[in-house]
């Protein structure tokens, strides 16, 4: 089975992502590029926490891998100029490793755990009164003779990210003050992340060179950047090291990242839908042995970008390639396969 950071255009982080991250995160909101809605909501929430000295409110983000949660939760420390603890669901094991983490939080500061969805359930109980009251319940000793301790804390701003809102319990998600989902970035926004990064890795590379990557890239900021990477080498070993839309186009094609970012396994799927079910509708476990992989990584990893760039459909009968998808394998021009879609009549839209 494949696993998805085994791909190149994963949002998961990669080895090779490791060593330029961090000089290509942003430090504050200017150039923090897109999302701005939530952007502009936070300057507000930042600003006013700052001028009342209190600590900002709590956080929650929200979204796939790779679009910038870890980078903004430290833009929002930035911005409060205050410091930041990172700790994650799966590192704290037990109620006293996350009673250890917030009685040494200096009042302001923020405590930012990802993969928060999984906090194991006698840990998240410890977080409740603390998000709430900044106060911390410690029982001491055992059985009838137990005693419970109530304990201050700092007041202080957690931010939680995850990759899977739907995971949360309730109780937890219901004491953040500001959710805030994150969403993919258009091409535009991915342009001006990889002239950025460019700039800061001292590439050089012309607009439309980035809008050649930014196209691949899955609007996934992570995969831009990780793209502009591989790019730069093509460029100095076949050509004089400067980018443009051919080297851009040539790289990533050698790369078998294809124009909207399929990589060989999106185009499989495709066409086996289209070849051997003639373009569905086909069942969800039936396509899953077809291609040899569990239906719920179909589901989970494979379909999702499919369905946003509206190549796959999920029907009441099952998965079927849209005209979009037969045009995109050069199988037939889309005016033809739009005829042919209108001739034939979908199910209704059904999820799983
Ligand atoms: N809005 C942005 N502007 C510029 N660069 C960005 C932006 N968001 C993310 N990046 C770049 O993408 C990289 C990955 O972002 P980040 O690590 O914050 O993603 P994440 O959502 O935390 O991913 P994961 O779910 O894997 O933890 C960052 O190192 C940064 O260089
Ligand atoms: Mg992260």
């Amino acid at each position: 089975m494949v696993q998805n950071s085994d791909r190149l255009i994963s949002g998961d982080i990669r080895e090779e992502d490791r060593d330029i991250e961090p000089t290509l995160r942003p430090k504050f909101l200017e150039e923090y590029i897109g999302q701005e809605k939530i952007k502009a909501n936070l300057s507000v929430f930042i600003e006013a926490a700052r001028e009342r000295k209190e600590a900002l409110d709590h956080v929650l983000l929200s979204g796939p891998p790779g679009l910038g949660k870890t980078t903004l939760a430290q833009v929002i420390a930035n911005e409060l100029n205050v410091q930041i603890r990172l700790t994650s669901g799966p590192a704290i094991e037990r109620p006293g490793d996350l009673a250890a983490i917030l009685t040494n939080l200096q009042a302001g500061e923020v405590l930012f755990i990802d993969e928060i969805h999984r906090l194991n359930r006698s840990v998240e109980e410890i977080l409740y009164p603390a998000m709430e009251d900044f106060c911390l319940d410690i029982i001491i000793g055992k059985g009838p003779s137990a005693k419970s301790l109530r304990l201050g804390l700092p007041p202080f701003t957690l931010i939680g990210a995850t990759t899977r809102t739907g995971l949360l319990t309730s109780p937890l998600r219901d004491r953040f003050g500001v959710l805030a989902h994150l969403d993919f970035y258009d091409p535009g926004e991915l342009r001006q992340i990889v002239l950025r990064a460019a700039g800061i890795l001292g590439v050089r590379i012309d607009e439309e060179g980035a809008d050649e990557i930014a196209c691949r890239s899955r609007g996934t900021p992570r995969v831009a950047n990780r793209l502009l990477k591989r790019v730069r080498d093509f460029a100095q070993v076949k050509g004089d090291g400067s980018i443009d839309r051919d080297t851009a186009a040539m790289a990533l094609s050698m790369l078998e990242v294809d124009s909207v970012g399929l990589d060989n396994i999106d185009r499989k799927i495709l066409r086996l839908i289209v070849e051997k079910f003639e373009g569905g509708p086909v069942g969800l476990e039936t396509l899953a042995a077809a291609i040899g992989e569990e239906p719920e990584t179909i589901c989970e990893v494979y379909e999702p970008f499919l369905i946003q760039l509206g190549f796959i459909k999920r029907t009441a009968r099952g998965r079927v390639a849209t005209s979009g998808a037969l045009a995109h394998l050069g199988l037939v021009s889309k005016d033809v396969c739009q005829q042919r879609q209108e001739a034939f009549s979908f199910g209704g839209q059904a999820k799983g």
